[in-house]
């Protein structure tokens, strides 16, 4: 089992700044009894459990190690986000059948595989509070479950028995992997800006957000308007989300993230927090902000953590997160204010003021 990395293991940063403060307040008065991210998952959690158990009858192989693999990263939980946009979309566009659940499980599986990916390449060791599978079976086995949820999920898709469920699962799954590949051409890249990490997550993160919501109102038969606001809807929040998990990595902790920080700083990654230190530091701080994307390692994971709080370079992540934020609650405003809908709303709040 490999130990290499353990000065990474639990760290807690001595950061000044709240994040949960800087994540601000709930959204404002909704008109419904919608309020809270617990208020959201109520309302999805019958058909969530359906969902579950769809996720663990089909995670079944006679693989042995296949078994070991997903299951120690389905048991691990993850926040469910994503088959609880297809559960809540559907109810949004009032779908009355029960493909949502199939769908729902689909995308789950694909995050999933991304994530058995994701942290092969990103050399993670902690994931959902647990060892990742790299960490416990090596990046080969990793991959390689990965591969298998990947196809996995485009078994179970075909039951839907409709070809434009498939033809947007097809183009999300292959968008995805252009995102990772685009992210590590990047990797290294002290020039990577706003724009072009913009870019990379669109691709990695927010077209399965908005994959999740379209296929809720496709199932509910939307007319194209109404479809299309989901769609919005889902891709804004995954840009939200994902600027959101860029500073929960420098400003959390691993015991209530569940992952380690500093990862992205490790691998050499630019995400928007430090993009905007290096565009808001004085000339010999932002050279040396370039420097450690360049180098990767965390030896200046203090300093770094330093400069992107003194360039006041969260508030403006955090902002631009609000602003994606609230494109997505303004993309709902064509559907009918049912209570699902209110729900989605709260999501999009919540993506900012999550803890993990
Ligand atoms: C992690 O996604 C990957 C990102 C897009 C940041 P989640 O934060 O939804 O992971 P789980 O499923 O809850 O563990
Ligand atoms: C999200 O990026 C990865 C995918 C969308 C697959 P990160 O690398 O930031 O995700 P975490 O932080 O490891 O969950
Ligand atoms: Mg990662
Ligand atoms: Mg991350």
């Amino acid at each position: 089992m490999p130990t290499g990395k353990d000065h990474r293991v639990p760290r807690i940063i001595d950061f000044s700044v709240n994040l949960h403060a800087l994540m601000a307040a709930a959204p404002a008065d909704l008109p419904s009894p919608i309020r809270q991210f617990a208020d959201a998952q109520a309302l999805a959690a019958p058909d969530m459990a359906a969902v579950d158990a769809l996720i663990r009858a089909r995670l079944a192989s006679d693989v042995v190690l296949i078994n070991q693999i997903a299951e120690h990263i389905i048991a691990g939980g993850g926040k469910r986000l994503r088959p609880m946009l297809v559960l809540l979309a559907a109810q949004a566009a009032d779908y009355r059948g029960r493909d949502h659940v199939l769908l729902a499980a689909v995308v789950e599986f694909i995050h999933t595989a991304t994530l058995l990916h994701d942290d092969v390449v990103d050399e993670s060791d902690l994931r959902r509070g647990r060892r990742t599978a790299n960490a416990l079976w090596g990046n080969a086995a990793s991959v390689l479950v990965g591969d298998f949820l990947y196809s996995r999920s485009f078994q179970m898709m075909v039951d839907a028995q409709d070809m434009r469920v498939m033809r947007i699962l097809a183009d999300t799954t292959n968008r995805i992997a252009e995102g990772e590949v685009l992210q590590l051409l990047n990797i290294h890249n002290p020039n990577v800006d706003e724009a072009a990490y913009l870019r990379v997550i669109e691709r990695k993160t927010a077209v399965l957000f908005s994959a999740a919501t379209r296929l809720g109102g496709l199932l509910g038969g939307l007319p194209p308007v109404q479809e299309e606001a989901l769609a919005s809807f889902g891709l804004n929040l995954g840009f939200a989300f994902q600027i959101a998990d860029d500073m929960l990595d420098y400003v959390s902790d691993a015991g209530t993230l569940g992952k380690n920080i500093g990862d992205d700083l490790a691998e050499g990654k630019a995400t928007l927090p430090l993009i905007y230190a290096i565009e808001r530091s004085d000339p010999a701080r932002a050279a040396s902000l370039r420097r450690a994307i360049e180098t990767g390692g965390l030896d200046s994971l203090d300093n770094i953590v330093a400069a992107i709080r003194d360039s006041g370079a969260l508030e403006r992540a955090r902002a631009r997160a609000q602003d994606f934020a609230d494109a997505a609650s303004a993309a709902l405003s064509t559907l009918p204010q049912t209570p699902a809908c209110a729900a989605l709303r709260v999501l999009a709040g919540y993506a900012l003021q999550r803890s993990h």
